[in-house]
């Protein structure tokens, strides 16, 4: 946290801090002819008495006698930047004025700017060539300007930037060949994807990911495949090489194996069904455990025990259901692995009425079945009373099986929505379905803790669940009393708060820990599981407070996010809310009804009418919604 007040004290120190005395004044004019004839949002005002360098986005030389970097990220700066302005600032170390609609020409003077390390113009509307006075910029190392619409071809004067350690063009419009750009070796990270570039890529350049260069017109050659020699004139161009060739019907063979192991399985299933029902259990719920060592390919069914007498033999329903089966129906539906945990196996089941269900196979539990029947009707009764809460609906227990039965959500988790197909032409998930979905897992959370004193115990990005419209509600609540000690509570690590591991008992405060947790996964992008953070022994909170302590960079916030204007000032809100759920001392955390409230009003104003409007719309600077406050950018080194 100590992180966070030194940013604010760092803020507030340049908002209010009296005019210097030895004030650059060269750069202060220069810097108010160009916001005078740059429109721009309201809330960027920089008083003409005091000296620049308590300017907001302005940053000085410790002796304030020169300004050192100018950063307005989403500032709402509109159309071209004039000559005679930016191009003066003499000492200029870095310039951002990403997520702006700054349109062309650049002004030819930036070639004056001979200090510059960092430029940062992505996500504007700059177009035309690549704008040459960039060129002689010799001491650049940092260069984005992607996410514009610049077209033409690359300069091979590009190679001479040696300096240059990041490059990045993506998602422009860049056509003809890729010049052999890092002739020094110095670019580290580089990405040109998205743009018309064709013919082969330099040698220099092979050693980036392939992700690095996705998406042009015709790049080819090493990380792309290897170009092929250009079809003589009057030849079918479609002809394949020999290695697609051989590709193609090693690929064949292996689909046909797999076709062919799949028949069989689903023929030996076929004949596992057992003939006469009581007893019959479908899709692996079979009907004694012998069969199970014997015939079984899978060890993925829902029971592997005998169903007990004819009497016990019954699923109870919860208040508040709405279905209308028996067990027989459900062990003769269909059923389909959806996930396996730590305490059980969940199934998709379809039963043969066409009602689809969730069944949770639950392994390990301790308690009689007194205790469980008690907290089942109490999860019954809770659960089923709120939209942000999975209804558990029926539960079947016998010695040898415990079964739970759930509402299905086709539209699957918070998990596979942020986590799934990264990188490969997924749609990103905005911020307002992030916010939206952090609300909804904080009401649902509430109504579990205020209205029974439920701790939920497994929350988890997996556990979260979508309705339409991103309406998430939380699933897999309230179990840990059935648990053993054994069952490491909180199953996932990653979202474990530090007292969990200790006492192995779950409480309201580890909830909000773990709630924070999943805050971080929305803000970040990154799961709280990723073996980066297991095997250092690094977890998602450490990570995010080191990045933020050493520097305050986007390099905490998710990627995807990087696309949406003017939320950096949300972002850093619920980063802090977020920091707050994860003190290490439980007594410090705030309660989850306190979490929510302050979650919502962040978000006031628009939530009253149940819509929000998108973030990337730039009228929303003019509500004065984003002020530019300290960038959310990277530093230069
Ligand atoms: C430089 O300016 C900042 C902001 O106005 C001020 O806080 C600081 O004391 C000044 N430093 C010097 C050496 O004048
Ligand atoms: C760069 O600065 C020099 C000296 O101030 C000036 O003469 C020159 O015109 C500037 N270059 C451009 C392209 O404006
Ligand atoms: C982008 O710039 C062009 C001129 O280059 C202008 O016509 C257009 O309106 C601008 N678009 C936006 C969204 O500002
Ligand atoms: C790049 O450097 C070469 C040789 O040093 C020079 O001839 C060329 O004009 C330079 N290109 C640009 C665009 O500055
Ligand atoms: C690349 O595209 C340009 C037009 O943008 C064309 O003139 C050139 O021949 C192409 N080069 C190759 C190698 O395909
Ligand atoms: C390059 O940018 C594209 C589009 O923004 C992105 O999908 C890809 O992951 C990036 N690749 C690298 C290596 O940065």
């Amino acid at each position: 946290m100590s992180a966070f007040s030194f940013f604010f004290t760092l803020l507030l120190l340049s908002l209010c801090s009296s005019p210097a005395l030895s004030a650059p004044s060269l750069d202060k004019q220069s810097l108010l002819a160009f916001l005078s004839s740059v429109p721009h949002s309201s809330r960027l005002r920089w008083d003409p008495s005091f000296s620049p360098c308590s300017w907001v986005g302005v940053l000085c030389d410790p002796s304030n006698s020169s300004v050192l970097s100018l950063r307005l990220p989403g500032a709402g700066l509109l159309g071209p930047i004039p000559p005679a302005t930016l191009g003066r600032l003499s000492s200029l170390r870095v310039l951002s004025l990403r997520s702006n609609r700054i349109s062309s020409p650049l002004p030819p003077d930036l070639s004056n700017l001979t200090h510059l390390r960092s430029l940062y113009l992505q996500h504007n509307n700059l177009s035309g060539g690549f704008p040459d006075s960039l060129l002689s910029l010799s001491a650049l190392s940092h260069l984005d300007l992607s996410s514009n619409r610049f077209s033409g071809p690359l300069p091979s004067g590009l190679a001479n930037l040696t300096k240059l350690t990041r490059l990045y063009l993506q998602d422009n419009d860049f056509s003809g060949s890729l010049p052999s750009i890092d002739v020094t070796g110095s670019i580290t990270s580089l990405n040109v994807s998205n743009n018309a570039l064709n013919g082969s890529i330099p040698d220099t350049l092979s050693k980036f990911p392939s992700s690095a260069f996705a998406g042009n017109l015709a790049l080819c050659g090493s990380p792309l495949p290897s170009c092929n020699p250009s079809p003589p004139p009057g030849t079918n161009s479609k002809k394949l090489s020999t290695a697609a060739i051989v590709g193609i019907i090693v690929g064949s063979v292996l689909a046909f194996l797999l076709l062919l192991v799949i028949l069989l399985l689903c023929l030996g299933k076929w004949k596992r069904r057992p003939v006469q029902p009581p007893k019959a259990v479908a899709a692996g719920v079979r009907s004694n455990p012998s069969a199970e060592a014997g015939t079984s390919s899978s060890k993925d069914d829902i029971t592997g025990g005998s169903v007990e007498a004819a009497e016990r033999n019954k699923l109870v329903f919860l208040e508040g259901g709405v279905y209308s089966f028996d067990l027989e129906d459900l062990l003769r539906a269909s059923a389909e692995v959806l996930g396996k945990g730590s305490i059980g196996t969940s199934y998709k089941a379809v039963l043969e009425e066409g009602t689809t269900v969730v069944v949770k196979r639950v392994k390990e539990v301790v308690v009689g079945r007194k205790e469980f029947e008690s907290q089942m009707e109490v999860l019954g009764r809770i659960g089923n009373r709120h939209e942000n809460v999975l209804g558990l609906r029926a539960y079947y227990y016998s010695k040898a099986e415990k079964l739970l039965v759930s509402d299905y959500l086709p539209a699957g988790s918070l998990s596979v929505l942020l986590h799934g197909s990264r990188g490969s032409g997924r749609t990103p998930l905005d911020w307002d379905s992030r916010l939206k979905i952090a609300i909804c897992t904080g009401r649902g959370l509430v109504h579990l803790h205020t209205s029974g004193k439920i701790a939920h115990g497994n929350i988890k990005s997996s556990n979260i669940l979508l309705r339409a419209d991103h309406v998430a509600c939380v699933s897999d609540y309230g179990l840990n009393p059935l648990l053993g000690t054994a069952t490491s509570p909180n199953r996932v690590a990653g979202y474990r708060a530090p007292e969990v591991v200790e006492t192995r008992k779950v409480t309201l405060q580890s909830d909000v820990y773990s709630f924070g947790v999943l805050l971080l996964e929305l803000l970040t992008g990154k799961s709280p599981n990723q073996v980066s953070f297991g095997e250092e022994g690094i977890n998602l909170p450490r990570w995010v407070q080191s990045v933020v302590r050493e520097e305050w960079t986007a390099e905490v916030f998710d990627v995807e996010l990087m696309r949406c204007q003017n939320i950096a000032e949300e972002m850093v809100q619920l980063l802090q809310i977020a920091m707050s759920c994860v003190a290490i001392a439980p007594d410090q955390r705030p309660a989850m009804v306190e979490v929510v409230r302050m979650i919502e009003e962040m978000n006031r104003g628009e939530k009253n009418e149940g819509l929000r409007q998108s973030s990337d719309d730039p009228s929303r600077e003019s509500e004065g919604q984003t002020p530019p406050t300290r960038p959310v950018d990277r530093i230069s080194p």
